[in-house]
């Protein structure tokens, strides 16, 4: 593919990347980088905005990356849109992509696992085996590539997000991580790149995964029986029209442990599978 004409910077090895970096340190420019698995959307951009707003130069990276797929998940699948992520960073004036291969990322006799116990049990951990260490070793990477001030994550994939404030806390890395909101279509499904699965059938469907969790997180707030109100969310979501329902469950929103009484912060959050997309969302109990 030949590579769009921009100011934008692609770099796609660890040592260009260092360079760059250096360069910035040198002139006192701190840095923000929104990793990423491409496919660009307004979610993405989002994270885009705040970085600019956070750090002086940005750092964007795309990587899909294997470690976090489950052998009978969507890897091959995963959409790959090379020429627009370009263009739309371009015009989001993002300083540099960096877009290694896995080549580079998990080079021959690459042997080393990050695992983050507790906060990556449950939930989407329970389903995806092996996901959040694939997630955990790869933002470990990331950060340590590029040494950022800030790195950008979206609360659309909260457990994620836990994760990885964990992962930096305890192995002192020197970031601060910084969650943002999710941005969702105006019905309020949660945008994701792999929205793209959804037929013009299950688009309709798709929306009620947000109206229910939100359904549940004030009947909580309210005082509702928490699992007799996620059991009855659940049997909602498939007579809706989901296929399956992995969870529907409310927790802790600092630990992730399974919310009992009510009064800690706390989070709704589920996974459902519609046609041949996975989706998941959340929302905080107000
Ligand atoms: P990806 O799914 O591409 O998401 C990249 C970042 O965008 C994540 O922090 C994610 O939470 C955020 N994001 C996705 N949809 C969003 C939405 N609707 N609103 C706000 N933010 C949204 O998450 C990953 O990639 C990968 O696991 C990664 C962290 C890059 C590690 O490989």
């Amino acid at each position: 593919m030949s590579e769009p004409v921009s100011s934008l910077t692609v770099v796609r090895d660890v040592g260009s990347l260092r360079r760059r970096v250096k360069a910035w340190r040198a002139a006192n420019r701190s840095i923000a980088l929104v990793p990423t698995m491409g496919a660009l959307h307004a979610g993405h951009l989002a994270l885009v905005e705040r970085a600019k707003v956070l750090a002086d130069e940005v750092v964007v990276s795309i990587f899909v990356n294997p470690a976090q797929f489950g052998p009978d998940e969507d890897l091959a699948a995963y959409p790959r849109r090379e020429a627009e992520d370009w263009a739309l960073l371009a015009a989001a004036d993002v300083d540099l992509l960096y877009m290694p291969d896995a080549a580079v990322m998990y080079p021959d006799q690459f042997q080393t696992e990050v695992h983050v116990t507790q906060v990556s049990q449950g939930l989407c951990g329970a389903h995806r085996p092996g996901h959040f260490d694939g997630v955990a070793t790869i933002v470990a990477k990331l950060l340590l590539q590029a040494l950022p001030d800030f790195a950008v994550f979206g609360e659309k994939d909260f457990q994620q997000l836990v994760v990885i404030q964990r992962l930096v806390a305890d192995l002192d890395i020197p970031v601060d991580i910084v969650g943002l909101p999710t941005v969702r279509e105006a019905n309020g499904l949660a945008l994701s790149s792999r929205n793209v699965y959804l037929s013009d059938s299950e688009r309709t469907i798709a929306p009620v995964l947000y109206r229910e969790i939100s359904a549940v997180a004030t009947d909580i707030a309210s005082g509702s029986d928490i699992v007799a109100r996620c059991a009855e969310a659940a049997e909602a979501l498939l007579k809706a029209g989901f296929d399956a329902v992995e969870y529907i469950e409310a927790r802790d929103a600092a630990t992730l442990t399974p919310l009992v009484t009510h009064g800690v912060s706390a989070r709704v959050l589920a996974a459902v599978t519609l046609g041949k997309a996975r989706l998941i969302d959340n929302v905080a109990v107000p």
